[in-house]
């Protein structure tokens, strides 16, 4: 919805008027590379979106919170005295987590009515959750800062620590950190090359010449909640242990090259647990190749290596799937792909792709009925434009 349709929806439901209601705003993402590094303290490379959860919203003078969303039924009611105990909703259980999450670190929770406005597709690995987790940490930052007369801006990388502190503690969510770091920190026509161990970064431009990004959408929901995603944290950290026998001093896969991986491989006996951690330590190189070859207007060695991608996301870290393998299928067989791979926690969601811009039409609909003939599902593309991280919208 546009802004101004928002409003009038919000008071609608609410009453009253537009004056006093504020509006903030942060996007979902798209992962271009670095799959499963982040919570390994790997690289990872993710640009926001334009597609973003946009949150009206209007103070009020009681402890109470109230949550609608534009495009569900009923009005959740929550206390501020109580927030803990809101963590088993079918909806509302993000924003009041960051609530809950904030109140406890010392932050002033106000009484508020809320409208919130979703463009990013839900369950489709876009990070639909992370644009909610930050759009509400940053508007009850400012309403604290406010409060409490601190003019400097609100520091975005917090709010990116504490959407992620809370879907891991009260979500039940154990996800890296890129998500919300990319909602929080992005940049029109750029990606972030992000080290999740340090938090240091630095925007690339995306120059991608005659090319585009296009999002194809599998519309398999992904099930991030899904025991899977902690499954293969644990062999991860499985996979550390055996390799800290030989390689003292290390403390995740991160700090393992691919050269000392192949010397010391055979000390992870397990051979799935071999397979995760060969994914990770080659895909955080591939991250490094990627800005390497971007930085070079190098877009066919970009697209080589989304694909290595996603082949070892399939035969190694097995985080794929039938839907997302025939969508990647499907689109290596257009002449004007050059690289194409699964982006997100995997299971479903969506492909990210690099097409030359002439052949995007053929792309959508060749890609579309191919996918639609192997899978019985009606994907959805999203010619995809880059955006800016959570801000305030005046
Ligand atoms: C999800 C998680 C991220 C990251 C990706 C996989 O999106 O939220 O932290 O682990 O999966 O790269």
């Amino acid at each position: 919805m546009e802004i101004a349709e928002i409003k009038k929806e919000f008071c609608r439901i609410y009453g009253g008027d537009e004056n006093d209601i504020r509006i903030f705003k942060s996007p979902g993402r798209v992962n271009m590379i670095g799959e499963h590094t982040d919570y390994n303290g790997g690289y990872v490379f993710p640009a926001a979106l334009k597609m973003a959860t946009t949150i009206a919203v209007r103070k009020r003078n009681d402890n109470i919170i109230r949550l609608k969303a534009t495009d569900l039924d009923g009005i959740v009611e929550a206390d501020i005295a109580k927030l803990d105990s809101y963590r088993d909703l079918e909806w509302g259980n993000y924003q009041l987590g960051i609530a809950y999450v904030m109140q406890q670190k010392g932050y002033d929770i106000c009484g508020c009515d809320l409208l919130y406005d979703d463009t990013v597709p839900h369950g489709g690995g876009l990070s639909s959750s992370a644009a909610i987790e930050v759009s509400t940490a940053l508007m009850f930052a400012t309403f604290n800062n406010e409060k409490k007369g601190i003019s400097s801006p609100v520091n975005m990388i917090d709010m990116a620590l504490i959407g992620q502190k809370t879907e891991n503690e009260y979500c039940g969510v154990n996800c890296g950190i890129m998500d919300q770091f990319a909602s929080a920190m992005g940049k029109e026509n750029h990606a972030i090359m992000l080290d999740c161990n340090t938090l240091k970064y630095k925007l690339v431009p995306l120059k991608l010449g005659d090319c585009k990004i296009v999002i194809a959408n599998t519309k398999k929901k992904h099930g991030l909640g899904a025991s899977k995603y902690n499954e293969r944290r644990s062999e991860c950290d499985a996979a550390v242990e055996a390799l800290k026998t030989v390689l003292k001093g290390i403390t995740c896969l991160a700090d393992v090259s691919p050269k000392q991986f192949e010397l010391h491989k055979n000390v992870i006996e397990n051979e799935t647990v071999r397979k995760r951690a060969e994914h990770v330590i080659y895909e955080i190189d591939r991250v490094i190749k990627s800005v390497d070859a971007l930085e070079k207007n190098d877009i066919a060695s970009f697209g080589k290596l989304m694909d290595a991608s996603h082949d070892s996301l399939r035969d190694l870290y097995e985080v794929t799937g039938n839907e997302l393998d025939a969508m990647v299928d499907e689109a290596r067989k257009i002449s004007g792909t050059i690289g194409s791979r699964m982006t997100g926690a995997g299971f479903g969601g969506c492909t990210v792709n690099i097409v030359k811009s002439d052949s995007v039409d053929e792309f959508i609909e060749k890609v579309g009925k191919g996918y639609t003939e192997r899978t019985g599902l009606v994907p959805e593309f999203y010619v995809s434009e880059t955006g800016n991280g959570g801000c305030e919208i005046k």
